[in-house]
């Protein structure tokens, strides 16, 4: 059987068990490797999407869950030629080291700008505090936030 659902803008139809994780629809057949897997137990937020505008975690959402809705990951934020804001200052401060983190972080981050568009540092912290960097980037992605929040984008 087939899973409907929007993915970035476009609707897809992903042949696959609706029981099988989001994640593995979008890395697997979708061909999107932005996403990443980390502990597969909402742990690390490696794998955090967007499902119609609210962060959920593709380890363990079933794709049949997903169903008839709008799935945003990092490929949908921004483009090479034109970034997010966030993604934009993510490069300005060179917010990461790996980057295995990054994609959720991401995500993560641009719910909170759009919700609150002048988090103060506590904020940010509490919002990203669900995700690891085990390259020990933090502060430079909590300085990155707060630049995108500083240029006022729209998140
Ligand atoms: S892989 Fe999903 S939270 Fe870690
Ligand atoms: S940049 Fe490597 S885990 Fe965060």
């Amino acid at each position: 059987m087939s899973i409907t659902f929007t993915l970035n803008g476009a609707a897809v139809a992903v042949p696959i068990e609706e029981e099988a994780p989001l994640l593995a629809a979008l890395r697997g057949p979708l061909g999107l490797s932005g996403t990443r897997f980390g502990c597969g137990q909402e742990q690390c937020g490696a794998c955090l999407v967007l499902v119609d505008g609210q962060p959920a975690y593709g380890c363990t959402l079933h794709v049949g869950a997903v169903a008839g809705k709008r799935v945003t990951t990092v490929e949908g934020l921004g483009t090479p030629e034109a970034p997010h804001a966030l993604q934009a200052a993510f490069l300005e401060f060179q917010a990461g080291q790996c980057g295995f983190c990054l994609s959720g972080i991401l995500l993560r981050a641009a719910v909170l700008l759009r919700d609150n568009p002048d988090p103060s540092e506590d904020e940010v912290r509490a919002a990203l505090d669900p995700h690891l960097c085990r390259c020990g980037s933090q502060n430079r992605i909590i300085r990155a936030v707060l630049r995108a929040a500083a240029q006022g984008q729209p998140a």
